[in-house]
């Protein structure tokens, strides 16, 4: 399991142009979803015509709660496990950020934390930048404000108008995003078969969702944004990390969780 590409559902608004990058150019992903909150997105019909599993919902009359839990439902039967924006013109409640185990990336317009929001080649130009460029982040609660993953530069260009410097960016986007989903995704498999090895196959285990590990119901490491939380910290993996402290901090996390019935059958 740990060896098949990572599923991605691709979140849309619009026409879909990162969405295109994203799917010609999946390499440790596949994009098992195209959905939206605009049935008349021009992307969805881009992706359906390719034969791939679309979706669309408006949350206009439904509300935002029934909206989500209908994109979340359709996003876990499509058996995602990392969902990337773009285009995607909605901000997600931090309750649907939770259920993806905050495995969601967006691609902003600008050298975060430059220009969050809207109009960033306007900004970038009034304020006289020499570089503009763009930006792949974790997606939070609060608007373009997660961490930073990946970034690419272009320069600004004498008699630049904001449309000829969104053309510029957008080339650097269809080059970056789907580099930076391809690495997030293989760093999660990496991540995901070297705790399962160890997790696993330590007493009383269970994985009720994919990356969350419990004993006796009770969690002690988690998946989560392409980081793994245990019971007692947060580690953060450097560009090559030391797998055996990952699967030795795995097996302590266990050892501070387990009822002590378990302690004793396991214990290393
Ligand atoms: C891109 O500029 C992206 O950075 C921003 O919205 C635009 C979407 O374009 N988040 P497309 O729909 O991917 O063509």
């Amino acid at each position: 399991m740990a060896d098949a590409p990572i599923g991605v559902a691709v979140l849309i608004s619009g026409r879909g142009s990162n969405m295109q990058a994203l799917v010609e150019q999946a390499r440790d992903y596949s994009v098992v979803l195209v959905a939206s909150d605009r049935p008349d997105a021009p992307g969805l019909a881009w992706a359906a015509d390719r034969g791939m599993a679309t979706f669309a919902l408006s949350p206009k009359g439904i509300g935002k709660p029934a909206y989500e839990a209908a994109m979340l439902n359709r996003i876990a039967n499509s058996g995602a496990e990392v969902i990337a924006l773009a285009g995607y013109m909605r901000l997600l409640t931090s309750s649907f950020i939770t259920t993806m185990r905050g495995n969601i990336v967006n691609i902003h317009p600008s050298l975060l934390p430059l220009y969050k929001g809207l109009d960033t080649h306007a900004r970038a130009l009034a304020a006289g930048d020499a570089e503009a460029g763009c930006s792949v982040h974790l997606v939070t609660p609060e608007l373009d404000a997660g961490r930073v993953i990946g970034q690419s530069r272009v320069p600004v260009m004498p008699g630049d108008t904001p449309d000829a410097l969104a053309a510029r960016v957008l080339v650097a986007e269809h080059q970056l995003y789907p580099r930076i989903v391809s690495e997030f995704c293989r760093r999660m498999n990496d991540l995901l078969s070297h705790v399962r090895a160890v997790a696993l196959q330590l007493p009383g285990v269970a994985e009720p969702e994919p990356g969350r590990f419990t004993v006796a119901d009770r969690a002690f490491a988690r998946i989560q944004g392409g980081e793994l939380w245990l019971v007692d910290d947060r580690v953060v993996l450097s560009d090559d990390p030391d797998w055996q402290l990952v699967e030795d901090r795995v097996a302590r996390a266990w050892e501070l969780t387990a009822p002590s019935g378990l302690l004793e059958a396991g214990g290393r």
